[in-house]
C-alpha cells in the first residue's frame, strides 16, 4: 500500500497500536504524553518514539498548558514528516492548532458507539447506564472532543456478569480489528483522490 507516514499516539498498554504493526499500517512514529507500555512496544518493533511528557507542561491538574503542550506536539510531528495522525487510546485532549495544523489527517477510536457515552470513561459509562449494546466507533477527531465524522462504528453485546474490564477487552478486541481497517481504507481513499501529477 501506498506509504503514507502515520504517527500513532499512545498513553497506555498499546494493544490497539500492536494490531496496527500487525497489520502493517504504515507507522512511522509513535508519540506518547507519559511513559507506557505502547512506547515499549515501538522501540521492540524498531518504529521511531517520541515521548512529549506532559509532566514538561504542568502534569494534570489546573496548571497545565494545552496550548504549550499541543504546539510541541504538532511540531514533533512535523519534524518527522507526518501525514497522517492516529490516536490510539491517547489521555491528552488537545488545544485547537493540532487540528489547524492536521485538518481530517486525525483518526481516533473509542469505546462506545458515538455519540453515545463520549469521554474518557465511555465503558464504565455504558455499564452504569444498563444499555444491552456498546461497541467501538473510529472516527476523525476535531477540535470538539469524541464529536468528529464517525468513519466505522462496531456493536458489542453486553453480558449480564460484564465487569469494566471485561467489556472493554471485547471492546478492545473489535478495535483491534477495526481501527487498523479504517485507517488502510481512510489511506487509500486519500490517495485515490489525490491528482496525479502531469
Ligand atoms: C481503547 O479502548 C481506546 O479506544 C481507548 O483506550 C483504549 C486503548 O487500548 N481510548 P490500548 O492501550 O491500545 O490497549
Amino acid at each position: 500500500m501506498t506509504r503514507v507516514r502515520v504517527a500513532v499516539l499512545v498513553s497506555g498498554t498499546g494493544s490497539i497500536l500492536d494490531a496496527m504493526l500487525a497489520d502493517e499500517v504504515p507507522v512511522a512514529l509513535v508519540l506518547a504524553d507519559r511513559a507506557c507500555r505502547a512506547l515499549e512496544i515501538a522501540t521492540a518493533a524498531g518504529v521511531d518514539t517520541e515521548l512529549v511528557d506532559r509532566q514538561d507542561f504542568g502534569g494534570y491538574g489546573q496548571a497545565f498548558d494545552r496550548w504549550g503542550f499541543t504546539r510541541r506536539v504538532a511540531a514533533v510531528l512535523g519534524a518527522h514528516d507526518i501525514e497522517l495522525v492516529a490516536m490510539a487510546g491517547f489521555g491528552t485532549v488537545f488545544a485547537p492548532p493540532m487540528f489547524d495544523a492536521f485538518p481530517d489527517r486525525i483518526l481516533n477510536t473509542h469505546p462506545a458507539l458515538l455519540p453515545a457515552f463520549p469521554g474518557w470513561h465511555a465503558v464504565e459509562d455504558a455499564l452504569a447506564a444498563g444499555v444491552a449494546v456498546t461497541g467501538c466507533t473510529v472516527h476523525l477527531a476535531t477540535v470538539e472532543t469524541d464529536a468528529g465524522p464517525v468513519l466505522a462504528q462496531e456493536e458489542v453485546l453486553v453480558l449480564a456478569h460484564d465487569t469494566v474490564q471485561t467489556l472493554h477487552e471485547r471492546i478492545k478486541h473489535c478495535e483491534r480489528q477495526l481501527y487498523p481497517t479504517v485507517i488502510k481504507q481512510y489511506i487509500k481513499a486519500q490517495t485515490d483522490a489525490a491528482p496525479t501529477p502531469s
